[in-house]
């Protein structure tokens, strides 16, 4: 059985559809789940989906997928700007890491400009809306055949 890909959602993602939809969009976190597991399907490739707000929890999940997942595809929200603990843990994970966000980060407010994720991905997708998690489920899924 081949490896899934894990796409991992941090804080305030939940509320999407009803968080400043005109920065964010209209669609739900279900709807993005559903539109990644259709992209990761098409590449043979199965997804575990998960978000959280707590920073510790998503820290779990990347240790974890250390040894479960064949990438991590991960919009870390808010804490990108600000957390090196999430940093540290992604640069032991050991398989491509793809950044993804749904607005486009460089081009808002200064504090945004800068995400300690960035330092451990093998690239960023960024603007897309959701898209952009689509996008980035594809290039995991072909960073994983090529691995
Ligand atoms: C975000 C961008 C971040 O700056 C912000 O804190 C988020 C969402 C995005 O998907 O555009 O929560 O990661």
């Amino acid at each position: 059985m081949s490896k899934p890909i894990y796409v991992l959602s941090g804080p305030n993602l939940n509320l999407l559809g009803a968080r400043e939809p005109e920065i964010y969009g209209h669609q739900t976190l279900e709807d993005i789940r559903r539109l990644c597991e259709a992209r990761a399907s098409a590449s043979g490739r199965e997804i575990v989906f998960r978000q959280s707000n707590h920073e510790g929890e998503l820290i779990d999940w990347i240790q974890e997928a250390r040894l479960q997942a064949c990438a991590v595809v991960i919009n870390p929200a808010g804490y990108g700007h600000t957390s090196v603990a999430i940093l540290d843990a992604l640069k032991m994970v050991g398989v491509p890491v793809i950044e993804c966000h749904l607005s486009n980060p460089a081009a808002r407010e200064a504090f945004r400009r800068q995400t300690y994720v960035s330092l451990a991905a093998t690239g960023v997708v960024s603007g897309f809306g959701a898209a952009s998690y689509e996008l980035a489920v594809e290039a995991a899924a072909g960073l994983a055949r090529q691995a």
